[in-house]
């Protein structure tokens, strides 16, 4: 690997990749593309066109820095890993994207813990094409710096978790997906919009923040936004007295409902208001 730098960036090297990896993202590629052309939101289909991201294989991140830059000022620079959270929310706040190298192996296929460059590129880069959700994601990296500050990152990072890796979206069509971690999973694209399962609830910026989450199985909980102004709207506030607001109420299990929960009416998407009861719910004081 090449030497790591002071900022944690490394240089991609792209003509390091062996054939065998370029086949593994061509067999992801198209494997997702099938399965996102009805799920995936427009926003992120659109991206995805606009980067010309690469059907044929992994993509130069100077090639797809400069489509980015160009169109939202964004660019993707490389990293060995995951890299110290400071040093993730300082780059994000100068829009600069911190995006892995390695990519899955074959018998990797379906499901992995840590991201690679399939999740990074594929996952989240398209949406930086967005002009609202590329200011969302400096705004996150601002907000990550304080909130890292005052000792609640771990309330940040759920939003973190619930929007931008597993967020879902009400189009006129139905449900969407735009969260990451769903669209560079086969499994999760489907499961997220047709299983009775996992609950979607209307987005709400405490109950997201107070949510517990799982990385190692799908999501038992989605949160569902109408669009990224809400998204940007709803965070944009200081968050320093929410924080203290909700450090006394307790942390919520992923699997549990609340009396205040809006479900998300799968039969009747355009209704921004309710969604029918169903299941047990608890209140508040329950929990
Ligand atoms: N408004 C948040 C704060 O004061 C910053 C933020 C914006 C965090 C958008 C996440 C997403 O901390
Ligand atoms: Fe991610």
């Amino acid at each position: 690997m090449s030497e790591i730098r002071p900022d944690f960036t490394i240089e991609q090297d792209w003509r390091g990749y062996s054939d065998e990896e370029h086949a593994i993202w061509r067999l992801l590629f198209e494997r997702q593309q099938r399965l996102l052309a009805e799920r995936a939101c427009r926003e992120y289909l659109d991206g995805l066109r606009g980067l010309g991201v690469a059907a044929h294989g992994i993509p130069d991140f100077r090639d797809l820095s400069d489509i980015l830059d160009k169109a939202t000022g964004w660019r993707i620079v490389a990293v060995p890993g995951l890299v110290p959270d400071d040093v993730f929310f300082a780059h994000l706040a100068r829009r600069r994207f911190p995006s892995t190298c390695f990519i899955r192996r074959r018998d990797q296929l379906d499901y992995l813990q840590e991201p690679d460059v399939f999740h990074d590129i594929c996952g989240h880069v398209p949406l930086l094409m967005n002009p609202v959700f590329a200011d969302y994601m400096q705004a996150y990296g601002e907000g990550g710096l304080k909130a890292s500050g005052l000792g609640h990152l771990e309330r940040l990072a759920r939003l973190y978790w619930y929007t931008v890796e597993f967020g879902l979206i009400a189009t006129e069509a139905g449900l969407r997906i735009y969260g990451s971690g769903i669209l560079s999973s086969a499994a999760e694209s489907v499961y997220c919009l047709a299983d009775p399962r996992p609950r979607r609830i209307r987005f709400a910026l405490r109950r997201v923040m107070r949510t517990r989450y799982r990385i190692d199985d799908l999501q038992q909980i989605y949160f569902v936004i109408d669009d990224f102004q809400q998204l940007f709207d709803a965070t944009r506030p200081d968050f320093t007295p929410i924080y203290r607001e909700i450090a006394a109420l307790p942390d919520l299990d992923p699997g549990v409902l609340l009396e205040e929960d809006r479900e998300f009416d799968c039969a009747n998407p355009s209704a921004k208001i309710g969604g029918q009861k169903i299941g047990p719910r608890m209140s508040a004081a329950q929990v």
